[in-house]
């Protein structure tokens, strides 16, 4: 059987009447001993018979062609069985995504440090040596490392707006700021490198990989290697994490099939986390102009907001910055303007948050600054500017909940103790200040299909190629069926990331429980439906709570209901008008304390609070671990993080965790994280909507504008280390 909804139309709310009481509670991850104990086996740890090792090799030039392999010497050494190039190896990772094919052919060069090469052996130590010392041979082009300087910018026309007067409202305001803020590139930074082990059987590719989103994922390398995408199966049933980089198939997964496939053997290709670095999606840096004007009573008139970003020539990704700017505040007057400037830096992509995680520094910390130019509070100032209806194209928001996550947030945080001027509060050589911004993301709902099976035994089996990338999709899975089949949660077993099983949305845009779990909840929906009709009841009138079912005043055990067979229905939810008749989106507001040294310029984070509006939340501490992880990555945007790149050549200066500087434990506070009751009808058949990215969303800004309030120092060239600060505190 299938069950199929389009969501069409706004949806009724079937889980606030179901009996299990499961669904929303912090339950414990249900492969979680599997993780801590090891057992649960991430790509690079499969040990297949006859496996051998491959290691990349890259270029050492910044733009040109790759003109000779240069490995006869390498290929004698002990134990190397191949030295592997060519046209079908990627050049690019894949952006990730429908229709997008990854940028093939190793011999071009676009950018230093780019693979090359791939060279397998017998073990890894004997791999990595030869790959040391093979000196491939390359001729150079000119090439641009700078994106302020570059000779090609693209001026793409979609991505630009002009709506209104934006000079005319910008002469007539009340009060005003034009302000450039900078951002530079990021890193995903997985805990789990990039990993592949490729083993044919026949004409088979079997792939284990660290991916998160199979059904595309399959496509992309299918098409790299050039065979039918029912030749390829994927295999990802646990990911250390990807934050984008893993969106799409990346170097080691094309090279690992395509040596495979040439050796017979089964062949594991693990990237160094320099090559993780270099090889993979980096966030794209940031110059952004935002231009705010208000009238007297402090609404908005115009709204500018202004990128440039960078990424390599040819690709199509350009990081949206004015995501949220497009429908989060009022202001008639708008324009946008993109450029996207071309350089021979490691491949732009999404990360976490692609858009707001950026734009969302540059727009929050400009409401502050407008905040104090128009002398009203920054949450006033934001709760004046709640739109109606969105302000670029006019059509209603759905469930929004963002006066409520200001207020709770201020009430919670004790905002009404701050002073509005800044430098008040003194401790010995620290400066105290609090900031607050706020959190959006749009809300996307993806195709997504789940087959559910519903046991003679009375346990459930839940089936997709979806992916739990650290996000918690087993637990949600598992709680969704539980609570719509009526059976303890551990009656659940959740089968994820195979490609053999009913594609799924996978796990990218913060869409990834609820169209997936949309997909559990219609299969389960079918499920009682069947129930219903075996015990002589409507669906409506069925009741199902811990193993038994209620309905036309019979009480009967589910074992008993399914003596006459298991019931296996397939749930396909696809998105809809809902997408286009209403802004969907999660809201929130983000609060911060911060001491500032001002001898030194260090920025310590005291207190951190998020309240945060997703609709129905589906799981209250993989919810609160997103929300954590997004903030974390917030405090890091705002005071550490920075990718180097060198400006002779382009090459990435601090391509380890040892100088990219994600934060550590002493650099977190407690964290905070409160969740407000929330549905949404128009967003999902479970009334949830995404999370993943919410929390990263303006949480930088916060930190920033906490800084302002402690000592007047206003950074606008994230991130915030200390030499920034020092140099404007001595002015
Ligand atoms: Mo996300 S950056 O879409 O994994």
């Amino acid at each position: 059987m299938n069950k199929h909804l389009k969501m069409d139309a706004p949806q009724k709310r079937v889980l606030d009447e179901t009996a299990q009481g499961t669904l929303g509670r912090p339950l414990d991850r249900p492969e979680g001993p599997l993780k801590v104990s090891g057992r649960a086996a991430y790509s690079a740890e499969y040990q297949l018979p006859n496996m051998a090792t491959g290691v990349l090799v890259r270029a050492t030039i910044t733009h040109g062609r790759m003109t000779s392999l240069n490995d006869e010497a390498v290929r004698g050494m002990p134990g190397i069985l191949g030295v592997f190039t060519g046209e079908r190896f990627l050049r690019n990772p894949a952006q990730g995504g429908a229709g997008k094919a990854p940028v093939q052919g190793a011999s071009e060069v676009a950018y230093l440090g780019q693979p090359v090469a791939l060279v397998v052996a017998e073990t890894f130590e004997q791999a990595r040596h030869a790959a040391q010392q093979l000196r491939p041979t390359f001729a150079g082009e000119p090439a641009d490392t700078h994106p302020e300087h570059a000779a090609q910018v693209d001026r793409p026309d979609k991505k630009q707006l002009d709506q209104g007067d934006v000079d005319g409202a910008m002469q007539a305001a009340a009060a005003s700021v034009d302000v450039v803020y900078t951002t530079p590139p990021h890193s995903s930074a997985p805990m789990e490198p990039h990993a592949s082990v490729a083993e044919w059987q026949g004409d088979r590719l079997i792939l284990r990989g660290s991916y998160q989103m199979l059904k595309y994922n399959k496509k992309e390398l299918a098409d790299a290697i050039g065979v039918a995408p029912e030749n390829v199966r994927i295999l990802s049933p646990y990911v250390g994490g990807g934050f984008g980089s893993k969106l799409g198939i990346a170097p080691e997964a094309v090279s690992a099939a395509l040596a495979a496939r040439e050796l017979g053997r089964p062949v594991r290709v693990v990237m160094s986390r320099q090559q993780v670095f270099e090889g993979t999606m980096r966030r794209s840096e940031t110059r952004q102009r935002l231009r705010l004007a208000v009238d007297a009573d402090g609404v908005l008139t115009a709204l500018e907001h202004d990128a440039r970003v960078s990424n390599l020539p040819g690709e199509s990704f350009s990081e949206p910055v004015q995501q949220a700017t497009h429908f989060l505040y009022r202001g008639e007057n708008r324009r946008h303007e993109n450029e996207i400037a071309r350089v021979h830096r490691t491949c732009a992509g999404s990360v976490r948050a692609p858009g707001e995680a950026v734009g969302m520094l540059a727009l929050e910390a400009a409401m502050d600054e407008l905040a104090e130019a128009a002398g009203i509070d920054p949450i006033e100032l934001r709760k004046r500017n709640i739109p109606d209806t969105h302000p670029e194209n006019g059509i209603p928001y759905s469930a929004r909940s963002l006066a409520e996550c200001l207020d709770e947030g201020a009430r919670r945080f004790g905002w009404g103790q701050r002073d509005l001027r800044p430098g008040q509060r003194r401790e010995g050589e620290w400066l105290i200040g609090i900031g607050v911004a706020a959190a959006a993301r749009p809300n996307i709902l993806s195709d997504s299909r789940a087959r559910v099976t519903l046991r003679e035994d009375a346990t459930a089996l839940v089936e997709t190629d979806m992916t739990d990338i650290g996000t918690g999709t087993y637990s949600v899975l598992s709680q969704l069926a539980a609570e719509m089949l009526g059976l303890p949660v551990e009656s659940v077993e959740v089968r994820l990331g195979d490609t053999d099983l009913p594609p799924a949305a996978g796990s990218g845009g913060s869409w990834g429980a609820s169209s997936s779990g949309s997909s559990v909840f219609l299969a389960c929906r079918g499920i009682r439906e069947t129930l219903a009709r075996r015990i002589g009841c409507g669906a409506e009138a069925l009741t199902l709570q811990d193993g038994v079912a209620t309905g036309g005043n019979r009480r009967e055990t589910l074992r008993d209901l399914l003596a006459e067979g298991s019931i296996e229905v397939e749930g396909h939810i696809e998105p809809g008008e809902t997408a286009k008749e209403v802004s969907q989106a999660s809201y929130g507001a983000h609060f911060v304390e911060v001491a500032v040294s001002a001898v030194t310029g260090e920025v310590r984070v005291r207190r951190m609070l998020g309240v945060f509006a997703a609709g129905r939340i589906l799981n209250e501490k993989t919810a609160r671990s997103q929300c954590h992880g997004g903030m974390i990555w917030g405090i890091g945007s705002a005071l550490t993080e920075e990718i180097a790149h060198d400006p002779r050549d382009g090459h990435i200066v601090n391509r380890d965790l040892a100088e990219y500087h994600i934060p550590v434990n002493m650099d977190v506070p407690d964290l905070d994280v409160t969740f407000l009751e929330e549905r949404d009808d128009h967003a999902s058949p479970i009334q949830s909507k995404g999370i993943g990215e919410l929390g990263i969303s303006g949480a930088g800004a916060a930190v920033i504008n906490a800084i302002y309030n402690a000592c007047g120092v206003r950074v606008r060239d994230y991130p915030a280390t200390p030499d920034k600060i020092i140099a404007q505190l001595a002015e």
